[in-house]
């Protein structure tokens, strides 16, 4: 509880049963953008805790004044892979894979001041009560993801909360057009079931940073939509696949792998603000898209009403052909994002990813730079073996993990 400008507010746990519309009413008025520009509204379809509530430990928290909601923030904490380190009682004549050193990692998101409060100290409050409750999960770090140009989001969390820039993975977006992309006839794309994507996940990339340990329970939740193989035509079929364990054991030259999630299950977005000029001329470009597919013109969505996406997520591979399977890939989920009425396929990625060169994604559309900060929670943590996570280099790669985007 803390006085405002003489009014007490008070920082306490949503209640879904009574709430859900007063902050879906704080979400909005937070979302309207300069006039005349264009703003993305989001639509959480009546859910406020969406975008946590597939996280093993989550919580959401509301400032409260007098019986108005004045902001609130979600939060949620996993297990992730923080670093890596050789096993113990390894022989020094053979070869060892590293192994995973986990972490508990809290991630912030959600966090919105109600345009007439800001500037009152809410939002620290708001973030303080937050890592509290990570603190009494124990949760050894804290992180959250800002656009480096909100001045506000960026100076309270670095000025104030003690947080230090980490990270800044690129967010790639794709349309989804009027027509099919047609895949490679060099290359196969064969479904795993998610136990074999476990596997293949687990022994390739669970050294990954932000690998979380659950990755079983990502894969089997509905929201995955299949995890996809794309491998050198005439390596490995549907009919001739051998399991994940025997593939490792002698795999093509060049093969990847991505997972699909179903983000437009869970909220929408639209594009608000947009003159009449603008929107006619992407509805000209699907016309066009629609009558000749054949062309493969792009074409723009209609992102002027709402409209969903997919995300790839687990996205890697190996070999000189690797980007050449990850562009099969992505058209292989566009033409699933396309069947199920999306708008978009995005991803994120780290910025140094070498695989990103076969993304296909829309620069206008993009985030080159999605600022990532973190926070070590508590000073009486081990160092383990990684020692302070926060002062690492980042890696090559980093797993976004689908149920906080
Ligand atoms: C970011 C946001 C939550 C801040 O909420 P708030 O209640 O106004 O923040 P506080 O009053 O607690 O501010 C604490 C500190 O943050 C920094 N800060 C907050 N707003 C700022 C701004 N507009 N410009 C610069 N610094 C700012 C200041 O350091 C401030 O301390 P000070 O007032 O003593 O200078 C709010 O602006 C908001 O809802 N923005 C839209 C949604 C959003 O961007 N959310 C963050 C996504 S991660």
């Amino acid at each position: 509880m803390g006085e405002e400008y003489g009014r007490t507010v008070v920082v306490r746990e949503f209640d879904p049963n009574k709430e859900s519309e007063k902050v879906e009413a704080v979400e909005r008025i937070c979302e309207v953008g300069p006039s005349g520009k264009l703003s993305l509204f989001t639509d959480l379809l009546g859910d406020p805790i969406c975008r946590v509530r597939h996280s093993p430990a989550f919580c959401m928290l509301v400032a409260e004044i007098g019986d108005e909601i004045a902001g609130m923030i979600r939060g949620c904490i996993k297990t992730v892979t923080c670093g890596k380190k050789l096993p113990r009682n390894r022989n020094k004549s053979q070869f060892t894979e590293t192994l995973p050193v986990y972490t508990k990692v809290a991630y912030i998101l959600g966090l919105r001041v109600s345009p007439s409060y800001r500037r009152m100290g809410i939002g620290l409050k708001l973030v303080n009560a937050m890592e509290e409750w990570f603190r009494g999960n124990g949760a050894e770090y804290s992180y959250m993801a800002t656009e480096k140009d909100n001045l506000a989001s960026v100076m309270l969390f670095t000025d104030k909360c003690g947080y230090s820039k980490f990270r800044t993975p690129s967010i790639l977006v794709n349309p989804v057009f009027a027509h099919r992309i047609s895949i490679s006839q060099k290359i196969s794309v064969i479904q795993l079931g998610p136990s074999d994507a476990e596997k293949l996940y687990r022994r390739r990339f669970a050294t990954t940073e932000f690998f979380p340990r659950d990755i079983g329970s990502i894969l089997n939740n509905r929201l995955t939509i299949g995890t996809f193989l794309a491998v050198p035509r005439g390596s490995f079929s549907p009919d001739t696949w051998p399991g994940s364990d025997l593939f490792l054991s002698d795999p093509p030259e060049s093969w990847a792998v991505i997972s699909v999630w179903n983000c437009k299950e869970v909220f929408t977005l639209e594009v608000r603000g947009a003159s009449r000029v603008k929107r006619t001329l992407a509805k000209t470009t699907r016309i066009v898209d629609r009558a000749l597919p054949f062309l493969q013109l792009p074409s723009i969505p209609n992102f002027f009403q709402p409209f969903g996406f997919h995300f790839m997520y687990g996205l890697g591979g190996q070999g000189a052909e690797a980007a050449k399977m990850v562009k099969a890939l992505c058209g292989h989920a566009h033409n699933l994002a396309k069947e199920h009425g999306c708008g978009a396929v995005v991803t994120e990625v780290s910025s140094c990813e070498p695989l990103k060169l076969g993304i296909p994604h829309w620069k206008m559309l993009s985030c080159a730079e999605d600022l990532w900060c973190i926070k070590r929670l508590g000073e009486d943590y081990s160092d383990g073996s990684v020692g302070d996570w926060t002062k690492s280099p980042p890696g090559l790669s980093i797993f976004v993990d689908p149920r906080e985007f």
